[in-house]
Parts: structure tokens; sequence; C-alpha cells
């Protein structure tokens, strides 16, 4: 997909309405000074999603999901954060410039277009054939209602019929004006070698298109309708550049949203058992097409969850070929179940055959684990010998190892121990050689690790340390140690600050206004202080970037609106009093109260512009920790004091900026010193060699003077680290 100019992305989010945005979806009402409603990510009764227009976002307080107007986009329809802003570019009817190409670009972009562009020709003409031909009727829509399939899911599947004409399909598209070359490519005809003619690939087929997660079709199937076992049952359309197999799923584009709400996605084979399992009432399944799951496949799952249940037949031949496709699954982190049909059913047979809830309960019901699923049923096949059981303990060994987590690993190893009668040390030490296989093996990364490395290395210097590439003593032989815990909750407190009010000012100096950020980055730098958490680091240096790059231009032209707007409301004021005033006295009474007015409201709107510029970019943001964390701190309730109501202490902490950001920069400081002096502490312990030993004391002399005077400058109160809602 092509890039969205800057200009116009800011464009998008400056005009998304979150209560407009989400109004579409949910039905609020108004409380307050917000909008309430059921959320749509969870079953509710009683409502717990919020939606503040002041602060541009919604969240629901049971679940947690919301955030600004692209991310609620991005997570109700499951879009991308580019397929999101193009919704809001089109519901807003904002233009959408797009950026220069590359030559090759350009070329890939137009064969793309041209691919879907006769994908959607055929499309209409395979679902008008259908309904609108006798052949269509009679042929095609009797077989799916043969097949128990309704018109509601003709219509949600778009299945439709090929007629068998010969050329049909050809002549038509090429009398609307489609290159034969592109029915050729994406497959929807085909030369004969023997007479050199072009013809239908699908003739005589129904057809099952195959609809990308974002809605458009790649692909199609079509079935024979023969029972001719020398004809193909399925012809499919080849690999194109709109169509990578390995890559789509049939019936994601439809079943995307009831995964996401059901937290689950159910794994089937074909397009039948997909279709009836919808009918049924039962969305959130997906088919992989006869083939193999794929590594792309199963990360398209896991866009929308962690928890997979993959339907088998009964008949037990292609359960232990999918075994090995589910080790992925596994390596993935994914929760893997499998769940056996009665015998001689497939889904499609059993969902046609039962009620909605009979299939529910169903499966709920039989669903196992998959580990104890194929422990078992290779363990029915070893029987009692010993090599065979032998074999099959390592198969099942390979499987738990991959499974990143350590504690699900440890609890699988347990229960095959038991199943498999071996002694659960022995397992351990198998997995444990298995495990340091896996990750000497360079081209699949290990990804199991039970003691995963703490965030990165401390890069913060505390205000007694030396500079970083200075001389100082200490720095090569000793590992720095990591962020703790409660300078991390420090440094999100005062990302806070700086994400809610960073382009505020706090003070003036000089008579020239300085901003909460500008303040923070003096302080943090004065000391060479950096964010230590990662994410944290990452929107600090974002929110540094736009002050720099762009908020002066901005606040001018914010500024000449706001001037413009007010000469409006003082002309408009004016006119006022001069049919009303009824003397020269009473005039300028009158213009006195505008003019305070107007200057009043001028001085609101820019704060507001102020309050709004980082935090409504950041909960925009394209990189997903950024936005998730920046809503977070938006969105972030306080701990109501007994004296103030939320509302008060919201206000509150508005006027004490002045106050409460230095605190906060000096809490930082504050931990960031603890945290060295317990390390030096343990240092202390190591040290052999004096002029070491006589270094490291002099710092931590230096380091609790600086604790004393921050302590001091706190007010002498016990610091306890912020709360974390
Ligand atoms: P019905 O027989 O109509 O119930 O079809 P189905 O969709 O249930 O198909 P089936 O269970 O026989 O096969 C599962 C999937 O494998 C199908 O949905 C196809 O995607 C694929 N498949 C089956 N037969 C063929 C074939 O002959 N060629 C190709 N390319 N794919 C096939
Ligand atoms: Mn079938």
């Amino acid at each position: 997909m092509k890039r969205i100019d800057r200009e116009t992305v800011q464009r998008i989010l400056d005009t998304a309405d979150i209560v407009e945005v989400v109004s579409d979806f949910v039905n609020l009402k108004k409380r307050g000074a917000n909008y309430i409603g059921l959320c749509p990510f969870h079953n509710e009764r009683t409502p717990s999603f919020s939606v503040s227009r002041s602060k541009g976002i919604c969240k629901c307080f049971s679940c947690g999901k919301g955030g600004s107007p692209v991310n609620f986009i991005m997570e109700h329809e499951q879009m991308s954060f580019n397929e999101a802003l193009r919704y809001l570019a089109r519901k807003y009817n904002i233009e959408i410039k797009e950026h220069e190409m590359t030559e090759a670009e350009r070329e890939e972009a137009t064969e793309r277009e041209a691919l879907m562009a006769v994908n959607d020709f055929a499309l209409g003409e395979f679902v008008r054939n259908l309904t609108s031909t006798d052949d269509g009727r009679d042929i095609g829509l009797a077989y799916f209602r043969e097949r128990g399939i309704n018109e509601q899911m003709i219509e949600r599947f778009k299945l439709g019929y090929s007629l068998d004409r010969g050329d049909a399909l050809y002549k038509e598209a090429l009398a609307k004006g489609y290159d034969e070359k592109h029915l050729l490519t994406a497959g929807l005809c085909a030369r004969s070698e023997k007479t050199g003619t072009v013809y239908d690939r699908f003739r005589g087929r129904v057809m099952y298109p195959v609809f990308s997660v974002s809605g458009r079709v790649v692909a199609f199937g079509g079935r024979t309708l023969r029972n001719d076992k020398s004809v193909a049952k399925y012809v499919n359309s080849p690999e194109s550049v709109i169509y990578h197999k390995s890559r789509e799923l049939y019936g994601l584009y439809q079943a995307k949203q009831s995964i996401v709400r059901n937290d689950k996605c159910i794994l089937v084979e074909g397009y039948m058992d997909v279709i009836s399992m919808h009918q049924a009432g039962i969305e959130n399944v997906v088919a992989s097409s006869g083939t193999s799951l794929t590594e792309g496949q199963i990360r398209l799952i896991h866009r929308f969850t962690d928890n997979v249940t993959v339907i088998y037949d009964s008949d037990a031949a292609g359960i232990k070929a999918s075994l090995r496709g589910i080790d992925m699954l596994l390596a993935e982190g994914m929760n893997i179940k499998v769940l056996l049909l009665p015998d001689g059913d497939d889904p499609d047979s059993f969902a046609q055959h039962h009620s909605s809830a009979e299939v529910m309960e169903y499966i709920e019901g039989h669903e196992t684990d998959f580990i104890r699923f194929k422990t078992s049923i290779l363990l029915d096949d070893a029987k009692n010998d010993p090599i065979g059981r032998a074999r099959v303990t390592n198969n099942i060994i390979r499987s738990i190892a991959v499974i990143p987590d350590a504690v699900l690993r440890n609890e699988y190893i347990r229960e095959c121990s038991r199943m498999l009668e071996v002694d659960d040390r022995v397992l351990v030490l198998q997995m444990q050689k298995v495990m340091a296989d896996n990750a000497s093996r360079p081209q699949r990364p290990a990804v199991n690790d039970d003691d995963p490395p703490r965030a990165d290395p401390i890069p913060a210097k505390g205000a007694a340390d030396t500079p970083p590439d200075g001389p100082g003593p200490d720095t090569h032989a000793h590992p720095q140690p990591s962020v703790s815990a409660t300078v991390s909750l420090y440094e999100r407190e005062l990302l806070r600050y700086i994400v809610k009010y960073g382009m505020v000012t706090l003070i003036e100096d000089d008579g020239n206004p300085v901003s909460v950020l500008e303040y923070v980055r003096a302080e943090l730098d004065a000391d060479e202080i950096l964010f230590a958490t990662p994410l944290y680091a990452t929107i600090y240096r974002k929110a540094m970037a736009m002050m720099d790059a762009s908020w002066s231009a901005d606040s001018v032209s914010c500024r000449e609106r706001l001037d413009e707007i007010y000469a409006g409301e003082m002309r408009e004021g004016q006119e006022e009093i001069r049919l009303q005033a009824t003397d020269l006295a009473d005039i300028e009474n009158r213009e006195k109260l505008l003019r305070e007015r107007c200057d009043d409201n001028y001085l609101r709107r820019l704060d507001e512009f102020a309050v709004r510029y980082l935090e409504s970019r950041l909960i925009s943001d394209p990189d997903d920790g950024v936005r998730r964390t920046a809503t977070d701190l938006v969105a972030e309730k306080y701990t109501l004091s007994k004296v103030h109501t939320h509302y008060a202490r919201v206000a509150t902490e508005r006027e004490r900026l002045a106050e409460l950001v230095p605190r906060a920069v000096a809490e930082l400081k504050l931990g960031i010193i603890n945290d060295r002096i317990s390390h030096n502490h343990l240092r202390l312990k190591q040290i052999a060699d004096d002029g070491e030993l006589i270094s490291v004391l002099m710092e931590q002399k230096e380091l609790f003077e600086c604790r004393a005077a921050l302590a001091k400058y706190l007010g002498e109160r016990i610091v306890a680290p912020p709360h974390r809602s």
C-alpha cells in the first residue's frame, strides 16, 4: 500500500472526531462531560465504554481497549494503521495525496491494480450469473441449495457461478476493455496449447472468491459439479503479485471481527466447512484450503488472537500429516487446541446436521489441548514397543521445546511425564538439549529463553556519574545495572506530564516562556539522564522531534487562526453593542466586558492547542507501542484523594504544573541515584583493588550528598513511587 504524506495524515487526525467515529459502531449516550456505551470489544450488558471528545480518546474501563480514532478503527475493523487512515479519510472526504513512487513501484502498483480490477470484474460476473442466468440458477444455485447453503451465506461469501460456455467471460472482459494479458495472469483465462485459443479456466464451476484481510478479491477457487474423477475437484487462481497462497486464509475477511470478539480462531480445511460453520452461527472460522499451514498464515491469525482450535475430520489420515504444521503455531507462542469430530463427519456436515447451540457445545466439550492430543495418538500407535515409545517421547519433547513460555513448558513436561510414564527430570534434560540445538541452528532463531534479558542496560547516568565516554575508573569492568522497576515508574510519571502538557508554558525565564518539555529536557541534559525504559525513550524522542520540527510553525499558524477568530468575535460583539447600547458610558462598559471575554476565549483556545499538541499526535502514532502507552498515559485515572473529586484533581494538576513537573524530575533523579547507590554497594563487596575501592567510595559519598539534597528539596517526605492504575 502506498504511503500517505505527512500533511494529509495530520489533516485526517485533526479532523477525525472520536465521538463521530465511535458512533458509527456504538450507540453512545451523553454522561457528564463524556459519552458512554456498550463496549464493542467484549460482550457486556452494562456500559463501560467511555468516549472523551476533549481528550480525543475512547476507552473501555472493563477490557481496556480503545484509543484515538485511528486506533479505535484499527482495533474494531482489524485494519492496519494505513488502512485505518484511509478509512477515516473516506469518512471525512479528505483527499489523499500519494507520495512519489519509483518506476518499479509504479509498475507493480499498476499491475496490482489491473489484476484486482479484472478479479473485481470477474466476481461481478460470477455473482450475477448465479441468480440472473438460467444455467446459473439451474446448475450453480441448485448445487448450493442442495448443499444446504442459504442466501445470506451466498451473499456474505459472494458465491458465484462460471458459465460453461468456453470463453464467455473472456469475450465479455475484452468487450469491457480489460487486457488479455491481465486475464491470463490472474488465471481467469488460459490459452489452449493445442489450438492456441483462449478459454475460461473456471467454466462450469461454482465459484468461491478469496478475499484478502482488507476485503479485496485476490483469487478464486472453482469447484467442479461433475463426479468425474479425471477432473480436478478444485481449480484455483495461480500465484501472482496479488495472490500469495501461503499468506491468505479463506474466510479471514469475514471471520476477523468474530475472531477478535471470541479471542479464538477455528481452523478447518475446506471452503464449504467455513461457510457451513458461519451459517450455524460460528463465525470465527477460517480454512487453510487443503494445504498444510504456513508461517505466513500463522502470523495472519496471530494478528487477531493467540488461541487456535484445529478441527479434524475423524478420518485420521490427515491428522498425522498436519501435526508438524502445528509445531509452528506452538513456536509462535499460540495456544493450540484440537477437536475431533464424530466418525464420518467433517465440519460442513456436522454444522449442517446440528443446531448452532449443539455445535458450540460440542466444540467446548471436546476440544483438547494439542500436546495431550498428540501424545495420546502417537502413543496409541506405538503401543508397547519400547523403541516406538522412545521415538514418541522424542517427538513430543520437540514440540514442547519450541513453546516460548517457560511456565507452560514445565506444565507440559509434568503432564507428559505422566502420560509417557517417563521421569520428568529425564524429559527436562532431553528438552534442554533440543532447545540448545534449536538455539544453535542459525536459520531459525531460538524462540525459547528461560531467562530473558532485562530491558536495555541503564543508559541513564546518575547526577554524580562520569560522562559516558569519559575516563571513568569503573565503567569498563562492570556491567551496568538494569533499570529498576522503581525508576521505570518515575520515568513513566514524568513522561505522563510530557505527553499531556509538554507544550504548555511551565515558567517564564527572563520573560521567555519555557514549556514543560523544554524544562524537562534542560534538566535531564544537565545531568546526562536518558530514559532507560526503551519504549519511554522512544516516546520522549518523538515528543522532542515534534517540538523541534513543527511546533513553532504550527503555533504561529494557530495564533493567526485565533487572531481571525478574535477579530470576528469582536466585530460581532460590537455590532450587537451598537444595536443595544443606550448611551456612551454603556457602550464603553459593554466594550470592556466584550474585550475581556474575547481575551479569555483567545487564551483558552491557545492553551487547548498547546495541551493537545503532543498528546493528539502520540495517541495516533504509527508505532503500536507508542500509541498504546501514550493512550494509557492520557487516560490514566488519578488515585482519588479523599478531599478532591476526580474533576477537581484534574483541574488542580493542570494548575500545579510548576510544582509537579520539577518534583517529578527530582523524583526520577532520586530513583536513579538510589539505584546507583545499591549497585555500588554490591560492588564494594567484590572489589579487591585499592584504587578502585577508593574511587567507588568517593562516588558513593557524592551520591549520598546528592540524595540528601534531593530529599531536602522534595520536602523530606517519604518518596514512594507513583501509583500505576
Ligand atoms: P466439498 O467437497 O464441496 O465439501 O469441498 P470442500 O471445500 O469441503 O473440500 P475438501 O474437503 O474436499 O478439500 C479441502 C480443501 O482442499 C478445499 O476447500 C480446497 O481448497 C482444497 N482442494 C480440494 N481438492 C482440490 C483439488 O483438486 N485441487 C486443488 N487445488 N485444491 C483442492
Ligand atoms: Mn467438504
